[in-house]
């Protein structure tokens, strides 16, 4: 299984924010908000990671992120001409797919819940077809929409509509067969002159090749499209953090915990952030015993 962090966009609901900062470097409290889809693939065991974002930020990502071979990562970067649309993160990473199926992830989505990395683990497992994540939200007019039945079979799926039938919105984590590079090399621009993901999406559901399994309410699915979803979800990750004493989608202990990396690695890193609260808490992880994450 591949993994591809689509990480581009204009951000311009952001602005001025946004206006010469990628959205995906933004704060989320104590870490930039890539770091946190990122840590959703860093917990599906996915190692082979490709960023894409627009040519005028791609750089900043690879100051961040390297290679990735100090968390235990193969991550490469491509670009994203213009705001093609989110499909196009399969033509632009064919290369990188090659036979292989592949994880989507959105670099402004925010996961956080119990056993996140459980449910990853058994609804990646070999994927055929569509795999999506759906989570009931009070403005589901925002997303992309899907509609089942009462044995929770996929009806429908819409983008942004003005009447929504359901109050399921679709996150931006899916899971695709590898025939997905095919499906968007064929999709044409929506009204909008967008490759659109749901476009995608319907093209398994109308071949009975998609399912959904939904977040329930003890997990977090967080916006930070909107200045205050923004503080909310840097709120939201304070609070835990401060209350438990432990971090959220942090990148070197994840990799630590998944062994990407090894205890003295971890330490490591630690200690090159020794100035500051993240790195003695990396350098704590990794001398105590090994927890669950
Ligand atoms: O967050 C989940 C939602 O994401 C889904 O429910 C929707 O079905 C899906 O269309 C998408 O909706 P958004 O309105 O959030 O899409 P947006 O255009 O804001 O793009 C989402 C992220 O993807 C954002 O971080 C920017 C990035 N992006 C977007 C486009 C269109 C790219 O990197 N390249 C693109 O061409």
């Amino acid at each position: 299984m591949k993994g591809i962090l689509l990480a581009g966009g204009s951000g311009t609901r952001l602005h001025p924010l946004t206006h010469a900062v990628s959205k995906q470097l933004l704060p989320v409290y104590d870490k930039p908000m890539v770091y946190y889809p990122l840590s959703v693939l860093m917990l599906a065991g996915i190692r082979d990671i490709l960023l894409i974002s627009s040519p005028r930020h791609l750089d900043m990502f690879q100051a961040l992120l390297g290679d990735g071979s100090r968390i235990g990562l193969a991550l490469s970067y491509a670009e994203q001409q213009d705001d093609g649309g989110i499909a196009e993160a399969f033509t632009v990473g064919a290369d990188h797919i090659g036979d292989d199926s592949v994880t989507l992830i959105l670099g402004d989505n925010v996961f956080h819940g119990p056993g996140f990395s459980t449910l990853l683990h058994e609804q990646l497992r070999n994927v055929e077809g569509a795999v999506l994540f759906g989570y009931r939200v009070t403005d589901p007019e925002r997303y992309g929409v899907a509609e089942t039945d009462i044995h929770g079979r996929l009806l429908s799926i819409e983008e942004k509509p003005a009447c929504p039938r359901s109050d399921l919105a679709v996150t931006g984590l899916y899971a695709y067969s590898n025939d997905v590079v095919d499906i968007a090399k064929n999709l044409r621009p929506s009204a909008r002159g967008e490759l659109e993901i749901t476009d995608v999406n319907r093209v398994y559901l109308h071949q009975g090749r998609a399912r959904l399994t939904v977040l329930g309410r003890g997990f977090a699915w967080l916006d930070t499209g909107t200045y205050d979803s923004l503080l909310q979800a840097s709120s939201y990750v304070q609070l835990l953090e401060k209350r438990q004493g432990t971090r959220i989608a942090c990148l070197e202990e994840i990799a630590f915990r998944m062994g990407f990396i090894s205890r003295a690695e971890c330490h490591e890193l630690g200690l090159g952030l020794a100035q500051t609260s993240y790195g003695r808490y990396l350098m704590e992880i990794a001398e105590g015993p090994v927890k669950a994450t």
